[in-house]
């Protein structure tokens, strides 16, 4: 970073938005120049205080912070992870990447598919049921995907089981006949304890019930195979992704096995394509019609301009009410930093809190707090414009129209001579619509968040993709469960002594 950085982010930072009324007076071309379709998506940032005004802005900021150069570093598969001394080659899981990682990704998904079709030949005895489990983002994609995508498929039920909290693996295993179960161990280093725990449980409940070959139910998705063998999964259910992948953007690889599994394959390639149109959008457009860029910068505009200290994500569609937590990990894990990538500090403020829920639920619940309430809350609005049921139409017709009128009037507001009653208004938010909810569409979407992501971290100048964060409590951890030492603060001594009696 450098004095140029410097002082695109003084100009930023001096930024004084205008109200969004006075912005929709002033530039009749708005939705022209802050809406952009792209791959079935429509992106309306028309209601953010962007403008003709600070768009140059930002623009120079990005400029200062090298934003195209790391972007295409990234597609290049170069080290864009400089902390863990690698490369971030998620996008070449969905064919946009250096031709030799693409090639590598291609024979990932073929050793998917192959796998696949032997489960559907009952090559390994009868599968109804997949028990999938993983944590993070070993967990949270594959369950977004079949939450979203497999309501109507009824191939196969599948739980994902993340929680060490053994109540989530005996919910799950409740309802499942234990000769009719796949075990998916899903876990980048195959050594993650809430996973491995659960894996072992898992394995004993089909001992247990008298399953006579239980390792022959068991596949691993993971890119340590020396650990998944060590644990027993035979070779050739261990699908090896590779460790340029990280946790948090894994879903394309082998982690969405489970996923392609009961959607099939076809709903799973979809999801890949929909994914690279986006990727080719992020890369090629330009920067003032490039959709994860301007999110960024209205993302940057919320939080070191007018101050958010959160983002909020509300889907109108039940199909995504898992979205929110998914974002939370993809925003927060890759961005909650405070130094930057040479080392220094950031000194402004990063990742927001990102938190979320579906609508129209969210409106009984939140949205006062929205309306009303003293902090400055972004709001993003995802709808599809297809309903996904064969209902009376009026259900569809009152989702979306009370999607668009908490937009209206979030921006609109309302004065009143009773302040109890007033609305201020001048609430930002954005709204993605989409032609349909479907795997292309999905695949697409995620993308642009992934790609969102990264835009921020650029113009902080921080690296999204390690989260040595999550480090020290894992290590306290595995301290108090006897594995190595570790000096605890008197509160926690007495908690430990209270529970365990040491
Ligand atoms: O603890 C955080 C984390 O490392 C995430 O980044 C990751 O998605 C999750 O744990 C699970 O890790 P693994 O896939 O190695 O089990």
């Amino acid at each position: 970073m450098n004095e140029a950085f410097d002082r695109a982010w003084a100009a930023v930072e001096e930024l004084e938005p205008a109200p969004l009324a006075d912005l929709f007076a002033a530039e009749p071309d708005r939705l022209q120049r802050l809406v952009i379709e792209e791959a079935g998506l429509r992106f309306d940032f028309a209601k953010t205080h962007l403008s003709a005004a600070n768009l140059p802005v930002f623009l120079a900021l990005a400029e200062a912070a090298g934003f195209a150069e790391r972007r295409d570093a990234l597609y290049a598969g170069a080290e864009v992870n400089p902390t863990e001394g690698r490369a971030a080659e998620h996008p070449a899981e969905r064919g946009e990447g250096a031709p030799e990682s693409v090639a590598r990704a291609r024979a990932l998904h073929q050793r998917m598919r192959t796998l696949i079709d032997a489960i559907e030949a009952e090559a390994l005895g009868p599968v109804r049921h997949i028990l999938h489990l993983g944590i993070g983002g070993s967990a949270l994609g594959p369950k977004l995907l079949v939450d979203a995508l497999g309501r109507d498929a009824g191939r196969y039920e599948v739980a994902v089981v993340s929680n060490v909290d053994g109540a989530a693996l005996a919910e799950a295993i409740a309802g499942f006949d234990p000769h009719a179960t796949l075990i998916v161990v899903a876990s980048k280093t195959f050594t993650t304890g809430e996973t491995m725990l659960n894996a072992r449980s898992a394995m004993a409940w089909l001992e247990e019930s008298g399953v006579a070959d239980p390792f022959s139910k068991l596949v691993a998705l993971t890119a340590s195979p020396d650990a998944a063998l060590d644990f027993g999964v035979d070779e050739t259910r261990i699908l090896p992704f590779v460790d340029t992948v990280g946790g948090r953007f894994s879903l394309w690889s082998s982690i969405g096995f489970s996923a392609a599994l009961a959607l099939g394959w076809d709903a799973f390639e979809s999801l890949l394509e929909g994914a690279a149109a986006m990727d080719r959008h992020f890369r090629l457009a330009t920067p003032e019609r490039n959709a994860p860029l301007l999110a960024a910068f209205a993302d940057r505009l919320y939080v070191n301009v007018t101050g958010a200290g959160s983002r909020a994500v509300f889907a109108y569609d039940e199909r995504l009410r898992l979205l929110p937590s998914y974002l939370q990990q993809l925003e927060m894990e890759s961005n909650g930093k405070g130094i930057r990538l040479d080392g220094m500090l950031v000194g402004r403020a990063t990742a927001p809190v990102t938190w979320g829920g579906v609508g129209t639920d969210a409106q009984h619940a939140v949205f006062q707090l929205l309306h009303q309430g003293t902090q400055i809350v972004p709001v993003e609005f995802v709808a599809a414009i297809e309903p996904a049921h064969g209902l009376d139409p009026a259900h569809h017709e009152q989702l979306l129209v009370n999607c668009f009128a908490q937009g209206a009037a979030l921006m609109a507001g309302r004065p009143s001579d009773d302040p109890h009653r007033t609305y201020p208004g001048d609430g930002p938010s954005t709204t993605i619509l989409l032609d349909r909810l479907d795997p292309r569409t999905l695949g697409a979407l995620l993308a642009f968040y992934e790609a969102r992501v990264f835009a921020n971290a650029a113009l902080l100048g921080i690296n999204p993709f390690d989260q040595f964060g999550v480090e020290l409590g894992k290590e306290m951890a595995k301290a108090m469960d006897g594995e190595g030492e570790m000096d605890f603060d008197p509160a926690t001594s007495a908690l430990i002594a209270r529970v365990f009696g040491e």
